[in-house]
């Protein structure tokens, strides 16, 4: 049984969530809690193995198919020997990107079909779903302002990534699980502060 609080950080790129996640990291761990960061693709040394194939820019034939099968044998592996486990032992796991980056990406804006993508990632973990999902809701545009790499997402068209943000607005409005949606164009104290307040009556109601 898990005991822990497992929390998933989503939004498009250039969201700040990396940077929200440390914060909030701090946050906990100063009041005591043990917390595991970590983020998808990746998290365990399979996962971070399948990352470099999904972000390779050289890679231009993937087609949306394998794409998808390999965010979601990366998503196992992870939930599998990392997150559950995490849960186990009562820490607090915050994720950067989950199972609904698949279903905004591969489901929607790729067109694979959102309830497909969403049942593959519920599969592939054993159903294992975060306690609170925070999404960083940033307009597609603002986003790509501060998009810095050159990844094989990141080099997808303006479009895609407009469809990503809709995409994303869509899951929260739409999603019965507990969570909160924050407009990352405020400030990153703002941004933290909103987050944390809404953490911290969680935690207060357990
Ligand atoms: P990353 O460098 O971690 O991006 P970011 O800093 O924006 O989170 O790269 C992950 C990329 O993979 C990002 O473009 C989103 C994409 N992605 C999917 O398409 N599907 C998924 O299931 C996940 C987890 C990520």
């Amino acid at each position: 049984m898990a005991t822990g609080l497992f929390i998933a950080i989503e939004g498009g790129e250039g969201a700040g969530k990396s940077t929200q996640s440390k914060r909030i990291s701090q946050h906990l761990e100063a009041l005591g809690y043990e917390v595991v960061i970590t983020r998808e693709p990746g998290g365990t040394p399979t996962a971070e193995k399948i990352r470099s194939i999904l972000l390779d820019p050289e890679i231009d034939d993937m087609p949306d198919q394998t794409e998808a099968l390999l965010f979601a044998a990366a998503r196992a592996d992870h939930a599998h020997n990392k997150i559950r486990p995490a849960l186990e032992r009562g820490a607090i796991v915050i994720c950067d990107r989950y199972i609904d980056s698949s279903v905004a990406y591969q489901g929607a804006a790729r067109g694979l079909g959102v309830d497909r993508i969403r049942a593959l990632s519920e599969w592939a973990t054993g159903e294992l779903l975060p306690d609170f999902t925070i999404y960083l809701d940033v307009p597609a545009e603002a986003g790509g302002e501060r998009m810095d790499g050159t990844d094989r997402m990141e080099i997808q068209s303006r479009d895609f990534h407009v469809r990503v943000q809709q995409a994303f607005r869509d899951i929260a409005a739409a999603s019965t699980q507990p969570n909160v949606v924050i407009d990352a164009t405020l400030s990153i104290e703002q941004v933290s502060q909103a987050i944390i307040e809404k953490l911290d009556s969680i935690l207060a109601n357990r």
